[in-house]
C-alpha cells in the first residue's frame, strides 16, 4: 500500500501517467501531477480528487524544473512519464524535429532527474520512460529510438549514482493513450490493429498495462536498474 506516500508523476494529465496516479490513489497514496496545459490539469483533478495537487510545469525549461521541486518539498516517488514524441523519414526530416524530440523526452527527465533527486526520500525511487523503438530499430524512428536508448542507460547509470534511491525504467510497446489523439480515429483504430494482429499477445495495449508495471518498480524495493518492457513481445516481433 502507499498510505500518505507523496508521488510526483510528471506527465500525470493524460495516458500512462494518469492512469498510475488513479492507480497510486487507489492504493492511499498522494500524487502530485505536473505537465503543460492547465486545462488537462484541471481535467485529471476532477478525476483523482482531493488526494492529487496539480502543477503546471515544462520539463524543458530547467529553472522551472528546479523551483517546482523546491514547492513540492519531500516526496518518496518521481514518475516522469511526461514526452511530446514525434517520427518521420530520417532524411526527409528536418534536424530540429530531433533536437525538440530529445529536448523534451532526453532532457525533460534529465531535468526532472536532476532536481528531483535532492528531496527525494532515500528509500523511494525515480521510474522514467523509455519505449520500444529503443529496443526494435524501427523505420522512421531515427531519433526517438536513439532517444529512448539513452534513457534506459541514463537510467542505469543513475541506479548507481544515486543510491540507496532506486531508479527503473519503463520501456512500453504501442499503448493506445491520447499521445496519438491527432490521428483520425479510423486510422488510429486500423494502425493499433496492424500492429495489434502481429503481436504475441494479439493486441496494442491500455494505458493500465503500463500502469500497473509502474506500480511494481515503486513498490518492490529490491528492483533498481531495471529496464521493464511492457510491450506485448513486440521486441521479439
Ligand atoms: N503511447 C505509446 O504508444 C508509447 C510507446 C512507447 C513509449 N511511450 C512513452 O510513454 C510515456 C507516456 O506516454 P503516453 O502515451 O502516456 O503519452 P500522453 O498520453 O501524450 O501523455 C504525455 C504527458 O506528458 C505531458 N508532457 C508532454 N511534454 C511535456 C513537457 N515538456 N513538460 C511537462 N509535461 C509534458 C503531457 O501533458 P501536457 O501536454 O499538458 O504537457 C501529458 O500529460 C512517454 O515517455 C512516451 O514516449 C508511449
Amino acid at each position: 500500500m502507499l498510505h500518505n506516500q507523496r508521488i510526483v508523476i510528471i506527465g500525470g494529465s493524460s495516458g500512462i501517467g494518469l492512469e498510475t496516479a488513479k492507480k497510486a490513489v487507489v492504493l492511499g497514496a498522494q500524487v502530485i501531477i505536473a505537465s503543460r496545459s492547465e486545462e488537462k490539469l484541471y481535467k485529471a483533478k476532477e478525476l483523482l480528487g482531493s488526494q492529487a495537487q496539480v502543477y503546471v510545469l515544462d520539463t524543458t525549461e530547467e529553472d522551472e524544473v528546479q523551483t517546482f521541486f523546491k514547492k513540492v518539498g519531500s516526496y518518496e516517488h518521481l514518475v516522469v512519464s511526461a514526452a511530446e514524441t514525434s517520427g518521420g523519414s530520417f532524411l526527409q526530416s528536418e534536424t530540429k524535429q530531433a533536437r525538440n524530440l530529445f529536448e523534451n523526452k532526453f532532457w525533460g527527465q534529465y531535468h526532472a532527474a536532476k532536481y528531483g533527486a535532492h528531496t527525494l526520500s532515500p528509500n523511494g525511487s525515480i521510474t522514467l520512460f523509455s519505449g520500444v523503438v529503443g529496443y526494435k530499430p524501427t523505420v522512421g524512428s531515427a531519433a526517438l529510438g536513439a532517444v529512448n536508448a539513452a534513457i534506459s542507460n541514463f537510467g542505469q547509470t543513475l541506479a548507481l549514482e544515486l543510491a540507496p534511491i532506486r531508479v527503473n525504467i519503463v520501456s512500453p510497446g504501442i499503448i493506445d493513450t491520447p499521445a496519438r489523439s491527432k490521428m483520425t480515429e479510423e486510422a488510429r483504430n486500423q494502425f493499433y490493429e496492424k500492429v495489434g494482429s502481429k503481436l504475441p499477445v494479439q493486441r496494442v495495449g491500455l494505458a493500465e498495462d503500463v500502469a500497473q508495471s509502474v506500480l511494481y518498480l515503486i513498490q518492490n524495493s529490491f528492483v533498481t536498474g531495471t529496464v521493464l518492457h511492457v510491450d506485448g513481445g513486440h521486441r521479439l516481433t
